[in-house]
């Protein structure tokens, strides 16, 4: 099998190209390097990677035309500063066009997209969130963007999936609160929790079930989910245990910045019915893995698409 996979170099996408990798396909990256980094996948005969944008269109429809891949697996995205519009929009909207664009004009197979819970708004209107519930991205530059792209993919008419996110960590995951802990712990600074809710799920749970969906499982929406939140500080619990520290650094707990979200817990129940039943990797072991990866590799920028930011100074 062959599979393009956008942003194969960042947390998600070089998760599943390794697998892909593993079991014997070949594999085409490109990625930019925005939140990406190179040394995530080794060179490798069957892998080919492309250090660049996919919002240049003649670029993704020459690889396309040159690969001609199976699947499409598309990772890559812009996140980084929930101001920067500009770039949101040329990668997430632009890029995402491209390459929607590209596999409808060359027949591919299968679409593998990736949506984040924002989607469903600020205030969602139920607990679990289910698939029926509106999207209404207004109040983030970053879901608007995403959800544009989703809505060119359900536009197109190629035969799709597209999982929505709880909180996928790891190792190389670099934006949000797990590498913020770190970082902050390392240089001895405090940290700050939310009482807010989330589902933490491992990154490699995800890849095997993309791999599943590449494979022609499922089609349209799904909520890729554990079905339980925990609190915020159950994952700074994780972080300072894994980090093996001498005492215990006390949080502090704040009130929830105004674009962020009290509690988003997806209702996973489609897709445990069309992938059957996962297996989900506990939070400890999750943020274990993560934590020997920033031992060695360092934690990248610790990004976050929430304005307010998590943790200043
Ligand atoms: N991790 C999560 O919890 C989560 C939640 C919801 C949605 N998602 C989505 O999943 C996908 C993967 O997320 P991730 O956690 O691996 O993030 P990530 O930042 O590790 O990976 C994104 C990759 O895209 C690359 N990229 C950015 N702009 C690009 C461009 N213009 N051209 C080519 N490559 C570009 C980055 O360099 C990076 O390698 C993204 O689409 C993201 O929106 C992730």
């Amino acid at each position: 099998m062959k599979t393009l996979i956008t942003g194969g170099l960042g947390q998600i996408g070089s998760h599943i190209a390794e697998m892909m990798l593993k079991r014997g396909d070949e594999v085409l990256v490109i990625d930019n390097l925005a939140t990406g980094r190179r040394e995530h996948l080794p060179d490798h005969p069957r892998l080919q990677v492309v250090l660049d944008t996919i919002a240049d269109r003649n670029l993704v429809n020459q690889l396309f035309e040159e690969f001609k891949p199976d699947a499409v697996v598309h990772a890559a995205a812009s996140y980084k500063d929930p101001d920067d519009w500009y770039s949101d929009t040329i990668t997430n909207c632009v890029g995402g066009a491209n390459v929607v664009d590209a596999a409808k004009r060359f027949s591919t197979q299968r679409f593998i997209y990736f949506q984040t819970s924002l989607c469903y708004g600020l205030k969602p209107q139920e607990q679990p969130i289910t698939l029926k519930h509106p999207r209404q991205p207004e109040g983030s530059s970053y879901a608007i963007s995403k959800t544009t792209n989703e809505l060119y993919l359900e536009l197109s008419g190629i035969d799709y999936v597209t999982f929505r996110l709880a909180n996928v960590v790891g190792p190389r995951n670099v934006a949000g609160p797990l590498p913020i802990f770190y970082q902050r712990l390392k240089d001895g600074k405090k940290c700050f929790v939310t009482n807010s809710r989330r589902d933490f799920v491992f990154v490699k749970d995800l890849a095997q079930t993309v791999l599943k969906a590449c494979d022609g499982v499922g089609r349209g929406a799904y909520h890729f989910s554990s079905g339980s939140d925990v609190p915020i500080s159950e994952l700074y619990d994780a972080v300072v245990k894994a980090m093996d520290l001498p005492d215990y650094p006390q949080p502090d707990i704040r009130e929830l910045g105004p674009d962020d979200v009290a509690s988003i817990l997806l209702d996973p129940s489609r897709t445990f019915k069309d992938f059957g039943p996962i297996s989900f990797t506990p939070i400890q072991e999750t943020v274990t893995a993560a934590i020997s990866y920033y031992k060695k590799h360092g934690t990248l920028g610790e990004y976050t698409h929430l304005r307010f930011k998590e943790q200043k100074s």
